[in-house]
């Protein structure tokens, strides 16, 4: 499909699925005003304290963004999904049924990515937006696993939390910006290197922004397409985390600047808390993107 019938057809498909979802959220919301028997008998880290969030979250045709998806729709909030193209729209038929908005844009391009910005900034600015979307390989993998989180960061109109798909493979990562092509043209950061950047943009926003709360999140090696079918994690805790994150009054979820394993906190590498490194990196991403971080 050429690129201005995608963005035709893109638009199109947005409006008629928004119309459509925002209704239905605005039922459950309406019906699920108080919290039910079935919310009362759920641990802490499942349920939120009765107020209804309206999440975005990357990445969510699969794995854990999908997870994610469906949990926060189970409890009643307002969901808006993301997938790369029109043709994957058939992935979260079952979310969109729940009520969820779908937002279209393939993260391995820069201007799908600003698109992809708009449509989510059309429907009214989010609670929470959950930077899940990733890749473990390949030329577009600085670019979906680090760009696009920090444009949309950039340019999707200020949520309160933000959270972000970290690794405990950042620590095998390097603290250097130096030869990377953040065009996607050419292969060179690693997917350690990615995740190690992703983790340090995460507490560079806590730090610069103090009203929002930003935070990362190791997911734990799970049994998802990425993790492959013998990953040894838990694949319900794997995204406990950015569910709590995202929409719980949980004083210990209402903090920033944290990296997170299955709720709790940990010592990321020491680069993610090195200011210097942090503003290193927004400078490198605002000199490669033309976008700064306001
Ligand atoms: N699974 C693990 O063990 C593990 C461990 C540590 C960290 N993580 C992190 O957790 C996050 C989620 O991983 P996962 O295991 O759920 O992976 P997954 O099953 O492979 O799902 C990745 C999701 O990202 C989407 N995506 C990838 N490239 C995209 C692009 N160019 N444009 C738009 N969407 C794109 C995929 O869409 P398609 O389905 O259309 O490709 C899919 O929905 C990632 O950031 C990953 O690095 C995972």
């Amino acid at each position: 499909m050429d690129r201005r019938r995608f963005l035709v057809t893109s638009a199109r498909l947005g409006s008629v699925l928004t119309a459509g979802s925002l209704l239905t959220a605005t039922t459950a919301l309406a019906q699920s005003a108080s919290s039910s028997p079935k919310d009362a008998a759920m641990p802490e880290a499942q349920r939120s304290a009765g107020r209804k969030a309206r999440v975005f979250i990357t990445g969510s045709a699969d794995g854990l963004g999908r997870a994610a998806a469906r949990t926060l729709l189970s409890q009643g909030h307002e969901v808006m999904v993301h997938v790369r193209s029109q043709a994957r729209v058939s992935a979260v038929t079952e979310l969109l049924d729940q009520g969820a908005t779908a937002a279209i844009g393939d993260l391995a391009y820069v201007a799908q990515i600003r698109d992809l910005a708009r449509q989510v900034n059309a429907l009214g600015r989010m609670d929470a937006v959950i930077h899940n979307a990733g890749v473990m390989s390949g030329p577009p993998l600085l670019v979906v696993n680090v760009v696009a989180p920090y444009l949309l960061t950039a340019l999707i109109q200020r949520p309160q939390r933000l959270i972000y798909l970290s690794s405990s493979m950042h620590r095998g990562g390097r603290a250097s910006l130096s030869g990377m092509d953040w065009t996607g043209r050419t292969s060179t950061g690693s997917y350690s290197d990615s995740k190690l950047f992703v983790t340090t943009l995460a507490t560079a926003v806590a730090r610069l922004w103090p009203d929002v709360y930003s935070n990362s999140v190791d997911p734990g090696w799970v049994p998802t397409r990425m993790g492959g079918p013998d990953a040894p994690d838990d694949l319900r805790l794997g995204h406990v985390t950015q569910e709590w994150l995202a929409t719980s009054d949980d004083p210990e979820a209402l903090s920033s600047g944290g990296y997170r394993y299955h709720q709790r906190r940990q010592e990321p590498d020491p680069a993610i808390n090195d200011t210097g490194f942090q503003d290193q990196l927004l400078a490198e991403l605002a000199r490669a993107t033309g976008t700064k971080l306001a």
